[in-house]
């Protein structure tokens, strides 16, 4: 199968309510939950994700996921096949972390091709309680998705609010 460069679309909304081959959770290192997207997906999705959750804690990820790194679980109650957790990096004005937030979403499309998924939603990672500034996160996300070799088709990004949803459309619009 040839790879291609995914179709970029945006959306307003609450990510737990698309439909998807696979949504992407802007997750912790624990895989145990929290607020935000995290939040959503578990309230939404059900027990069956953190259960899958608390199996991987136990079994591949002892030391918890890396920040960039991206692993999958069921979607529970999601209209979706997979949730693929990622761990965002924390914002930082010292250090250039661009790297490990570039490689959330590469890592996010890898696992999506090894599940045959065709169409990915992606929340703003690190935009929220892990503080990225929000037009810089957009260049680091489109840019990402737009290097990534994959045999995603759609990557669909699901912008909570009226901020997230102008500072990716100015991205897409400008590169
Ligand atoms: N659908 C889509 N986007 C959402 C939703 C939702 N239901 N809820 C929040 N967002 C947006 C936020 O407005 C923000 O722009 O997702 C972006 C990411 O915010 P967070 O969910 O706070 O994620 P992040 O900044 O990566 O911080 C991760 O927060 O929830 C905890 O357990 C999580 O410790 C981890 C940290």
């Amino acid at each position: 199968m040839t790879q291609v460069v995914p179709d970029i679309t945006l959306v307003r909304g609450d990510i737990t309510e698309q439909h998807a081959d696979a949504i992407v959770n802007a997750a912790n290192s624990s895989l145990l939950g929290g607020g935000g997207v995290d939040g959503a997906i578990h309230r939404r999705g059900g027990p069956e994700i953190l259960a899958e959750c608390r199996a991987l804690r136990a079994s591949h990820y002892g030391k918890g996921l890396p920040t960039g790194a991206a692993v999958a679980t069921t979607a529970g109650r999601l209209h979706a096949a997979h949730v693929i957790h990622t761990v965002g990096p924390v914002w930082s004005r010292e250090e250039d972390r661009s790297a490990l937030l570039a490689s959330c979403h590469r890592e996010a499309l890898k696992v999506a091709d090894q599940l045959g998924a065709r169409t990915v939603a992606f929340p703003a990672i690190s935009t929220g309680a892990y503080g990225w500034p929000m037009a810089d996160a957009a260049r680091i996300a489109v840019e990402a998705v737009r290097d990534a070799n994959t045999h995603v088709e759609e990557v669909r990004f699901v912008l909570f609010d009226e901020e997230a949803y102008r500072a990716f459309a100015e991205r897409i619009r400008s590169s």
